[in-house]
């Protein structure tokens, strides 16, 4: 099984997603490739935002060594599942879509833990400390539900 999460910049959101689903798979002895991008070009070649890794690591996740790049059409065959963070990175992946399986591989990450609700994880690049610790919460339980199907495989 090969996963991508997707944000808008790769340093905040998609890297956590990563790392937290990385550790959640090594902790169960799953092995699956996980990686992530960006839908934009603005923080290529970048580690994760300081505050995105002081907040992984505070929950004992390592992202510091990750790097940020953007997404590409190529990502479709690449990969099995396509999890992006909020709407608007829904809306920029289908729109790169060659064809519906390409479109049927895409899903909102928060669709995992609060199913049908097509709920956002909230960009936390403006915000502060609180909104990394959300976001980390959010994509935690998300990850859990994800091992869970991944177990099930
Ligand atoms: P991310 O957060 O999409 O979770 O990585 C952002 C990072 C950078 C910007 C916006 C959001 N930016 O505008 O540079």
């Amino acid at each position: 099984m090969k996963i991508l999460m997707v944000c808008l910049g790769n340093i905040c959101r998609s890297p956590m997603a990563e790392g937290i689903l990385k550790n959640k798979l090594s902790e169960h002895k799953l092995s699956a490739q996980i990686d992530s991008a960006a839908t934009s070009d603005y923080h290529i070649g970048q580690n994760p935002d300081d505050r995105a890794v002081a907040n992984c690591k505070k929950h004992g996740v390592d992202i510091s060594q990750l790097k940020g790049r953007q997404f590409t059409v190529d990502d479709f065959d690449e990969f099995d599942r396509i999890f992006v963070m909020d709407s608007s990175n829904y809306e920029n992946v289908v729109a790169l879509a060659r064809n519906d399986k390409d479109s049927q591989k895409v899903e909102l990450i928060l669709n995992l833990s609060q199913p049908n609700t097509n709920m956002s994880v909230p960009d936390p690049y403006f915000g502060d400390e609180d909104g990394f610790e959300n976001v980390y919460q959010l994509l935690d339980a998300a990850c859990d539900i994800l091992v869970r199907e991944l177990k099930d495989e």
